[in-house]
C-alpha cells in the first residue's frame, strides 16, 4: 500500500533556456500532458537573477552555482505547475537523472540532452519544494483550478 503515491500533489516544472532555444517546449509539455497530469500554471518568463538565486539557494555554496544562475537567467524559461497523484516523484522519473548521459532513454534528459549544465528541464524534488517553488515562480492569480473533462479516467 503506497499511500503517498495516491496523494494529490503539486510540482514545479520548468523548461530551461536551452529547451526554449532548441524548440523543445512542446515536446516537454506533451510528456506531462499525455501521462495524465493536470496543468495548473503556464508562462514564458525571463527570470531575474535574485529569483534564480532563491530557487537554487540550497546549491549556493557549490562551485557550479554562478554558472547555473548565468544559465537559468540567459533567456526565457517556461514555468509550469502540474498537479496529480504522486506527480512529484513521477515527474522526476519522466525527467531522468541530473546528468543527461546517465539518464535513461525515454526520459526527457535521456532523449534530449547531453550536459548536466544544459539539462533542459527542472522538476521539484519533494512535495514541500513543489509548493515552495510554485509560490516563488507564480503569483496567486496566475494559477488555475479546473476539472478536466476526462478526470475520471486518470484516478
Ligand atoms: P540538482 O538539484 O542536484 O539536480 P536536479 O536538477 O536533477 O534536481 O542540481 C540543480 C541543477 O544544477 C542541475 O539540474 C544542473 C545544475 N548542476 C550543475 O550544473 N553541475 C552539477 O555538478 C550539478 C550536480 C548540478
Amino acid at each position: 500500500l503506497v499511500a503517498s503515491m495516491e496523494q494529490v500533489e503539486e510540482t514545479y516544472i520548468m523548461v530551461k533556456p536551452d529547451g526554449v532555444q532548441r524548440g523543445l517546449v512542446g515536446d516537454i509539455i506533451s510528456r506531462f500532458e499525455k501521462k495524465g497530469f493536470k496543468l495548473t500554471g503556464l508562462k514564458l518568463f525571463q527570470c531575474p537573477k535574485d529569483l534564480a538565486e532563491e530557487h537554487y539557494k540550497d546549491l549556493n555554496s557549490k562551485p557550479f552555482f554562478p554558472k547555473l544562475i548565468e544559465y537559468i537567467t540567459s533567456g526565457p524559461v517556461v514555468c509550469m505547475a502540474w498537479e496529480g497523484a504522486g506527480v512529484v516523484a513521477s515527474a522526476r522519473k519522466l525527467i531522468g537523472s541530473t546528468d543527461p548521459l546517465q539518464a535513461e532513454p525515454g526520459t526527457i534528459r535521456g532523449d534530449l540532452a547531453v550536459q548536466t549544465g544544459r539539462n533542459v528541464v527542472h522538476g521539484s524534488d519533494s512535495p514541500e519544494n513543489g509548493k515552495r517553488e510554485i509560490g516563488l515562480w507564480f503569483k496567486e492569480g496566475e494559477l488555475c483550478q479546473w476539472t478536466p473533462a476526462q478526470a475520471q479516467w486518470l484516478r
